[in-house]
């Protein structure tokens, strides 16, 4: 774990997905969006929990040295309480295990004692009350808007009832409450998401993919800015 803040809670947040860029330049492609990024989202996959192997604890350490971002490292492993520790010595911020595996109470105080921020993520059909009764307990929630495994997939628009859901009930009860998005986030359903009451967009393919990264990140950042108006 590093000592770098996440900023404000509920403070509007793009957090660009590595999993989109050229693994063979990570840092300098991560640089190139810095002006125009908030957070870095790592997108970690086992094999097991989808049907894709991604990065490990060596590439959040070797990129750490090249990136004063928060690191907010997706685990879509179906045992993640064996990585939790590796991740927070690699210099992972936050880190969100996925509801469906179960444990996640342990989990949650797991991560919880190794200093990371803690969040909690939700497939497309996973039903809103799995995550409800945890709200209390984490520090964001990850709604994901294509089933996991890959980029570039499409955005799929039914998840925005439960971030509406979600965005009611932090308003309600005040909870410190970050709620982000993740798949097929781009300038058409970034304003969605955001009117939704999504505050964290992770976007893939809609920055990395594109020929100028940079102007593409901006961009999507002024969408989001005018909907929360
Ligand atoms: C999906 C990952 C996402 C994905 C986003 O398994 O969790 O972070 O890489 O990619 P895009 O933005 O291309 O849908
Ligand atoms: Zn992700």
């Amino acid at each position: 774990m590093s000592d770098i803040s996440a900023g404000p809670v509920g403070q509007l947040r793009l957090a660009p997905s590595i999993l989109a860029a050229d693994f063979g330049y990570l840092a300098a492609e991560v640089r190139a969006v810095d002006a125009e990024t908030d957070w870095v989202h790592v997108d970690v996959m086992d094999g097991h929990f989808v049907p894709n192997v991604s990065i490990g604890p060596p590439v959040v350490s070797s990129l750490r040295l090249h990136s004063k971002k928060f690191f907010d490292v997706h685990l879509m492993m179906t045992q993640p309480e064996h990585y939790l520790s590796s991740f927070a010595k690699a210099g992972a911020d936050g880190c969100t295990v996925h509801v469906e595996i179960g444990r996640t109470a342990e989990l949650i105080a797991q991560a919880r004692s190794l200093g990371l921020r803690v969040g909690l993520a939700a497939n497309p059909d996973t039903p809103f009350s799995a995550v409800e009764k945890f709200m209390a307990d984490i520090d964001l929630l990850l709604f994901m808007t294509v089933f996991p495994g890959f980029g570039g997939q499409a955005f799929i628009g039914d998840v925005m009832d439960k971030v509406r859901q979600a965005r009611e009930l932090v308003n309600a009860k005040g909870l410190l409450l970050d709620i982000e998005v993740d798949g097929g986030i781009n300038e058409d359903t970034v304003p969605i998401a955001v009117a939704a009451g999504a505050n964290v967009l992770v976007a893939g393919s809609a920055i990395f993919s594109q020929a100028d990264p940079l102007a593409a990140a901006s961009q999507l950042r002024y969408l989001a800015v005018n909907a929360q108006s």
